[in-house]
């Protein structure tokens, strides 16, 4: 039985993940590099910084920007990011999410999120979720992120619960990796290709069975 709950943000709990694509895109373009839907793949889970800095690379672009030049095209890209963020609202919450933080929160089994992404309290307050969940990790207080087991580390030892009695929910390979390294349960909610290293595997969370995760 589950004693806590472990969440990643975009692609498990709203699809943020599709407007992430197109403000990478938008600024790729703008710099001369084109990439596609699977090398968006890997982006996924990844920091804003290594994002950028994986796209350079894949643009042969690597060496073409100093230091502040990056901070500028990250910081553009996240702007890029909010004004599509403007559109989201409650109705946004991909299905079963609801279902699954309101058992919890009957059963008392507390839930945390575990998002690379900066942005996630203003998102889990615009989704009118944030009562939910007991904590938040701030990813600028990590060393290391996905696939690096840090992250749900510590959104485990934030809700005081050990690592292998939470059960954790991915939607990215890099995510999967990090869990499964820090010793919890993974469920993976799968958008494109498989994810083969998940201990389950999911389209929708409406597939979850809370009656078995949490009794
Ligand atoms: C999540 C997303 C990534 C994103 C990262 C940072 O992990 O899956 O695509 O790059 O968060 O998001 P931020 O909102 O801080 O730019
Ligand atoms: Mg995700």
């Amino acid at each position: 039985m589950a004693k806590g709950l472990l969440f990643d943000l975009d692609g498990v709990i709203v699809d943020t993940a599709g407007y992430h694509y197109i403000a990478w895109k938008k600024l790729a373009n703008e710099i001369g590099i084109q990439f596609d839907e699977e090398f968006n793949q890997s982006l996924k889970g990844i920091s804003r910084i290594e994002s950028l800095e994986r796209i350079l690379v894949h643009g042969n672009k690597q060496d073409s920007f100093t230091h502040e030049d990056k901070q500028k095209l990250a910081e553009t890209k996240n702007s890029y990011y909010l004004e599509l963020l403007n559109n989201i609202t409650p109705n946004d919450i991909l299905p079963g999410v609801l279902h699954i933080i309101e058992c919890a929160k009957k059963e008392n089994i507390p839930c945390a999120i575990a998002s690379a992404s900066q942005n996630a309290p203003a998102i889990v307050k615009k989704l009118g979720i944030a009562d939910y969940f007991k904590a938040i990790v701030d990813p600028k207080t990590l060393k290391k992120g996905k696939p690096d087991p840090e992250i749900f580390l510590k959104a485990a030892e934030l809700i005081h619960v050990p690592p292998h009695m939470c059960i954790g929910f991915e939607d990215a390979i890099a995510g999967i990796q990090s869990l499964k390294k820090a010793g919890i349960y993974a469920i993976g909610v799968i958008a494109e290709g498989p994810l083969p290293e998940a201990d389950l595997q999911v389209h929708s969370l409406t597939e979850i069975d809370m009656n078995i995760i949490l009794k």
